[in-house]
Parts: C-alpha cells; structure tokens; sequence
C-alpha cells in the first residue's frame, strides 16, 4: 500500500518559489490502478515522484508498504526502489543498446548470471508481446514497441508498484489501447499495483479503479471512478469527464445557438446521469406525472465504464418554475445526477416587452 500523508513540494528559486504539490494525502491500496488526472501544470508528476522519492517532499510522509520513505538512507531508497518501476511518456530507453540490453540493464546487479539475465529477458519480452524484438534498436521500434520495452525494463525486478507518468501521451488511440490492455493484464497477473498519470479521462475510464483529480497541487476530488463518472461534484471533474462524453456536445450545441437547443422562457435543459440501463424512460414519464413538466431527449447515451453502465440523458424540460425544480428535487433523491446546462426559467417573469428578447445573456448558462 502507498500512503501520502499531508505531502508538500515547493521548488525553491531565487526570486520567486512554486507549490508544485499542497499538502495532499492519499491511500493507493495494494493490487489497485489508480489514476491521477489533472492539467498541465497540476503537479502530477512532482507528486508521483515523491513516492519513490525520486522529488523529497517539502512536508509530509510517504509511506510505502509500511516504509516511511522519507527516512531511508541514499541505500536503502535505492533497494526500495528497485521494487517501484517508473515508465515515462517519453520512454527513456538508451537509444546505443538493444530492447534486450535496456531491458537487462536493472538486472545488473541482481545476483543472476548471464544465462539467468538472459532467460529472464526473454521472460519479460514475451510477457510485453515482444519476442522478435530482442535484437532491435530504440530507433528500430514504433512508440508502442518502445514503451513495451520500458514496461518490461521496469518490470525487471518483479516490482510491486508501477508508475507510470503519461506513459501513453505519445501514442495514437489504437496503440494508447493496445498499452492499457496490457497494463491491465500485468495487473490482473501479478497483482502489481499500477499508478497512471495521464491527462485524458479515456485512461482513466479504460483501466482505473480508483482515480485522484489534481488541479494546482491539490486533489480537488477522489474515488471510484464509477462513482466519479457518475456523480462528480466539483467542476474540474466535470470537464474532464465531458471530455469522453457524447453527452457534451450540448456545450457545443448551445454554444453555436444551434435550433435544436433553443429554449423558451421557463424552460432549461438538464443533464441527468444515472445507474441502470432500464430506468431512463421510466423517469421521464415519472417526473412528467408526478410533476407535470414535460421532458424533451436531445442526446442520451449509454457507457461502460469498469463494466457497469451509466446511462445519460440531455433532456429540454418545461413546465411550471416549481414543477422543475421538484422533478430535480426528485431526480436527486433517487441518485440522478443533475446538472442545470442552461436555465431560462427567471425570463418568463420578465414583462412581455422584453420577454421577447430571447438573446443567450438572457438565459443562465451554467459553464
Ligand atoms: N524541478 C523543478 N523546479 C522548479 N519547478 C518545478 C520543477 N518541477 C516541476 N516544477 C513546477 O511545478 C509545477 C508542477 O509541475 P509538474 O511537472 O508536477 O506538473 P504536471 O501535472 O506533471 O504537468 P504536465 O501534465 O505538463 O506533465 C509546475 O508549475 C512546474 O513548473
Ligand atoms: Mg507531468
């Protein structure tokens, strides 16, 4: 288990510092992925540092399987390390040695002689997909074959952590898929507790058990990440999650005053995310009969994500100001995320001269 208990970097210059990563604490159980997701900037990779102690916390404790790293002598971190294998987006091969010299080079001094490096060379070759490729070059690889040669370089030691600090931002979406799968698989294999950074939910969506949103150092939000996608609370989350959502073209759709979303006085339109495949037509009828507002589909959409699903829907709802606010109420109640996209509700109390001004600053846009 990782455990960050109130971790601080500041990087001291000469006339000015920056708080790399505030006072963050969290817990990466054993066996889990967990993702840390956040812009540039954000101080991801200051903070996944700090947990091989590659950067030294400023403040704060990083423990790993019990170690208080932040105690050890320059030998016992460099053992300690050994067990914590680090990929970057970069790759980070040496470009004069071969994918079975790179992939050896940890292993140096290891104990195993040169029959033993060798069959365990081959073990991690095959184990990345990459038999056929002892004998390549770096310059000789694509990107993907690249970081599969990271992978089972930091590998070499059977480590029980991997972190891996945008270790598929160079690659296309196929081979980025490719890379997960097998990430997952080292997991599910060996149990090895993977740490991703990345800055595209997809990532996060594709392989995460848990995931942390960073934004200037701090973790503004964390946990499942189903629960995330479902219900995320604070803004930051909602943009990165509208990165992977059809659902999120409505921004688009509202911001290009597209017909399709033009709304009337008293009306808004919300976007509901909820648990079960099933239930969406039932709450639209629900929230119409009980409430008498009526509940126009733009989008709806159904995703996968570690393999339960989550529905959406985009829904134009009109009806009485208090109609809509107690079908929210409802939705709410019954685990309906709820967002107001955009509230023209106020307009219609409006007089009738200006009712008729129905230009967007008229309407709350809730971005
Ligand atoms: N060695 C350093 N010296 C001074 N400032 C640093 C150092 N490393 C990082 N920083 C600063 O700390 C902040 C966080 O950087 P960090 O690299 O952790 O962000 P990040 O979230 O990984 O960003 P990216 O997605 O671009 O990789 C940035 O403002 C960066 O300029
Ligand atoms: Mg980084």
């Amino acid at each position: 288990m990782i455990s960050l208990d109130g971790v601080s970097k500041t990087f001291a210059g000469r006339d000015s510092s920056v708080e790399a990563v505030r006072d963050v604490s969290l817990r990466i159980n054993r066996g889990e992925i967990y993702g840390i997701i956040g812009f540039s900037g954000a101080g991801k990779s200051t903070l996944v540092r700090c947990i091989n102690l590659l950067e030294r916390p400023t403040r704060g404790r990083v423990f790993v399987d019990g170690v208080d790293m932040t105690t050890l002598s320059e030998k016992e971190l460099r053992l300690k390390r050994r067990k914590i294998g680090m990929i970057f987006q970069q790759f980070n091969l040496f470009a004069s040695r071969t994918a079975a010299q790179n992939i050896a080079y940890p292993l140096k001094n290891s104990g195993l002689d040169k029959s033993g490096v060798r069959d365990r060379v081959r073990e991690l070759l095959s184990l990345v997909g990459l038999e056929d490729k002892e004998n390549s070059y770096p310059s000789q690889l694509s990107g993907g074959q690249k970081q599969r040669v990271a992978i089972a370089r930091a590998l070499a030691n059977d480590p029980g952590i991997l972190l891996c600090d945008e270790a598929t931002s160079a690659l296309d979406p196929q081979t980025t898929l490719g890379l997960l799968k097998l990430l997952k698989n080292l997991n599910a294999a060996f149990g090895i507790t993977i740490v991703v950074i990345t800055h595209e939910m997809q990532v996060v969506k594709e392989i995460c058990d848990r995931v942390a949103i960073m934004e200037n150092g701090r973790i503004a939000e964390e946990g499942e990440v189903f629960s995330i996608f479902a219900d995320p609370k604070q803004r930051i989350t909602r943009e990165f999650i509208d990165t992977t959502s059809s659902l999120s073209k409505i921004y688009g759709l509202i911001g290009g005053d597209s017909p399709a979303v033009r709304i009337e006085p008293g009306e808004c339109i919300l976007k509901l995310r909820y648990l079960e495949r099933s239930v969406s037509e039932a709450l639209i009828s629900t929230i119409s009969r009980r409430f008498g507002i009526d509940a126009d589909i733009i989008f709806g959409s159904i995703e996968l994500i570690g393999g339960a699903p989550l529905g959406g829907l985009v829904v134009i709802a009109r009806g009485g100001p208090s109609g809509i606010d107690a079908a929210i109420g409802y939705l709410r109640q019954k685990n309906v995320g709820v967002e107001v996209i955009l509230d023209a509700r106020g307009v219609s109390e409006l007089p009738d001269s200006e009712r008729d001004v129905k230009t967007a600053h008229l309407f709350q846009v809730n971005r």
